[in-house]
């Protein structure tokens, strides 16, 4: 396999240092991707050559930074292929874009008793916005049960949906089991009985290929920050058809074709949902992540990840008293864990003093955890830049933790 990690990691220098004197070991990408240096140099260049505030202004900094902030609506449109770049929403990130459907397609779509299924692998943000809407509208909320594999149940699906049905939502990855939903699934599922389809792709676009048009879902979510690019930008992308039907989800400048104390027209898509200064610095610098994983391949990067979950897990399977969370076929990127006799949290703790960064607790997903009758777990996740001497690293430190309990 051609993949070229040492060159990769050059171009991410945190990773090439020590904490507390030990090698870094960085296993807390589903968190948050570090971001290569191609990012931070764009937010430089933008600050140092080119800045001010986009659409507005009639002059030189603002039409540059504007055709640059365009520009990554075109990339983005391409990389999750969209059919057009007016079905690309900026947003602050997957929180925010869920709430923003939760919101505005509720509040057109959603009347009282309808029901809106939700996964039972879900964060919270995939859970609560729905919640909140339904409870709004006096409509209910409808668990799809997973099995204790990590797996979905959508052989439930026909029997869950019904008449009422308006929306499915949906993990393409989870954020706790690494399973891979089958999304074209669901939605042909959902489809046939006329019911809108929402992905939440965080843990998904930066590890495989997606192709919304493809697997016709009606809207996709996700955020820079796993992506390689900055915190605080994500996109929403949904079909035109829907966005145009929906609402508005705030007031504001950008947002409006004219307003006037008796009435306000909206913009056309994609303004029409984006409204006041949106983040400019983040959405430019998030064009130069999602140059880097075009270069690297997103193809090379599943393959890779691939290999670094499945060298971990066989050498996880020998270690004594582990219970793993999440054992689907179709598994990306993440695996969660408990050792008998060892918390969570003391683990992560004792493990971060080695140089080794994990992620514990409930991991913002308490209805996985209810299946599973636990606190939390340990969880290590893969970026493209993991290396096995690093998985190797740490299968050590863990064994060494483990003699101390
Ligand atoms: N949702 C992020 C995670 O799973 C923060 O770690």
């Amino acid at each position: 396999m051609r993949y070229n990690i040492k060159k990769i990691r050059e171009n991410f220098p945190i990773l090439n240092q020590q904490v507390y004197n030990k090698t870094f070991v960085y296993l807390d990408s589903a968190a948050s991707a570090q971001k290569p240096v191609q990012v931070l140099l764009k937010e430089e260049q933008l600050h140092n050559d080119f800045y001010g505030n986009i659409h507005r202004a009639a002059h030189f900094m603002a039409d540059k930074a504007t055709a640059e902030f365009e520009a990554v609506r075109d990339k983005i449109k391409d990389f999750i292929n969209a059919e057009s770049r007016e079905e690309i929403i900026f947003t602050k990130g997957t929180t925010e874009s869920i709430n923003l459907v939760a919101s505005s397609f509720c509040e057109k779509f959603l009347n009282a008793g309808d029901e809106i299924i939700v996964s039972e692998m879900e964060h919270h943000s995939n859970i609560v916005p729905w919640q909140l809407a339904a409870q709004r509208k006096g409509a209910k909320v409808v668990k799809l049960p997973f099995s204790d594999d990590g797996v979905l149940q959508i052989e439930k699906l026909p029997e869950l949906i019904n008449k009422k049905t308006k929306l499915i939502a949906v993990a393409h990855v989870s954020n706790v089991l690494g399973t891979v939903n089958p999304i074209s699934e669901i939605t042909k599922i959902a489809h046939e009985n006329g019911v809108v389809v929402l992905v939440d792709g965080a843990q998904a676009v930066q590890h495989i290929k997606i192709d919304v048009q493809k697997t016709d879902v009606d809207f996709y979510v996700f955020s820079a920050h796993k992506m390689y690019g900055p915190n605080g930008v994500g996109v929403l992308w949904g079909k035109k058809k829907l966005l145009n039907e929906m609402p508005p989800y705030q007031g504001g400048g950008e947002m409006i074709a004219e307003v006037s104390f008796e009435k306000t027209t909206f913009n056309e898509l994609p303004y029409k949902f984006e409204a006041g200064t949106p983040n400019i610095t983040g959405v430019i610098a998030f064009g130069a992540a999602i140059d880097f994983i075009n270069e690297v391949g997103i193809d090379e990067i599943a393959e890779w990840e691939h290999e670094l979950l499945e060298y971990a897990k066989s050498k996880l399977d020998k270690i004594e008293g582990m219970n793993f969370y999440g054992e689907s076929p179709t598994k990306t990127s993440v695996i969660s864990f408990n050792i008998d006799g060892v918390h969570s949290y003391d683990l992560g703790m004792l493990l971060d003093k080695l140089g080794i960064a994990i992620r514990t607790g409930h991991h913002c997903a308490d209805t996985v955890m209810q299946h599973f009758g636990i606190q939390g777990t340990a969880r290590i996740s893969f970026g493209m830049y993991n290396t096995k001497a690093e998985i190797d690293i740490f299968i050590a430190a863990l064994n060494r933790v483990r003699m101390m309990f």
